[in-house]
């Protein structure tokens, strides 16, 4: 059976992408698998350049098919930051809390009490043939400055789905049916399903 690496360290992630992937004849294994690896350097401009970059060298570490994402928020009135910089928005060292406050003393600096707003995720999964299919997924929605929820991670709390409820308010399998992942890791299994039979 092929084995596909999922290059991610974040542990809900892999649970997300595992699941996705399970109706596939495929083993699915996770980078933990190939003890102390080193991280990929994501200098793209782009979510897409970015899942690339991550794909092509955990494929080449570990010398098996890889999968790998790359997500992010923009926000309109900021001109589409914080993009492929939202984990590390409020600098090196942020966190969810630190990335939360710079959103909303930006959104305060420019003087506007909320923005359209969209989550976008994109997916890459390269072969060791150097064979490579790419999906992407996004959500629309609205940053406002009040939190609510304490599901999900990130940005949630602060992303209106609708008038008045944030994604942090969802429960996993709602947020997966709407969610910029949710919707990318649909389109890999059915590329994914035509590439392996
Ligand atoms: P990645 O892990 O490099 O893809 O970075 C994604 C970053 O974008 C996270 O650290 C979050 O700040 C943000 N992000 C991506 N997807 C979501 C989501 O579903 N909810 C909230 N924040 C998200």
């Amino acid at each position: 059976m092929k084995k596909i690496v999922i290059a991610t360290k974040n542990n809900g992630k892999l649970r997300e992408m595992t699941e996705a992937f399970a109706e596939l004849p495929v083993e699915i294994v996770s980078l933990e698998d190939f003890g102390e690896l080193p991280d990929a350097i994501e200098d793209g401009k782009t979510f897409a350049e970015n899942a690339k970059i991550k794909a092509e060298f955990f494929s080449s570490k570990t010398g098996y098919a890889c999968i790998a994402d790359d997500s992010g928020l923009e926000v309109e009135a900021l001109g589409g930051i914080p993009g492929v910089y939202s984990a590390r928005f409020a600098g090196f060292h942020a966190d969810d809390g630190t990335n939360n406050q710079k959103l909303i003393e930006e959104l305060e600096r420019i003087g506007v009490a909320e923005s359209k707003a969209d989550y976008r995720c994109a997916l890459t999964f390269v072969d060791i043939d150097g064979t490579s299919l790419e999906t992407e997924g996004v959500c629309y929605g609205t940053i406002k400055k009040i939190a609510k929820g304490q599901g999900g991670f990130g940005y949630d709390p602060y992303f209106y789905i609708d008038g008045n409820k944030t994604m942090a308010e969802l429960t996993l399998e709602e947020k997966n049916k709407i969610s910029h992942r949710g919707a990318a890791l649909r389109r890999m299994v059915t590329l994914l399903k035509e590439y392996l039979s």
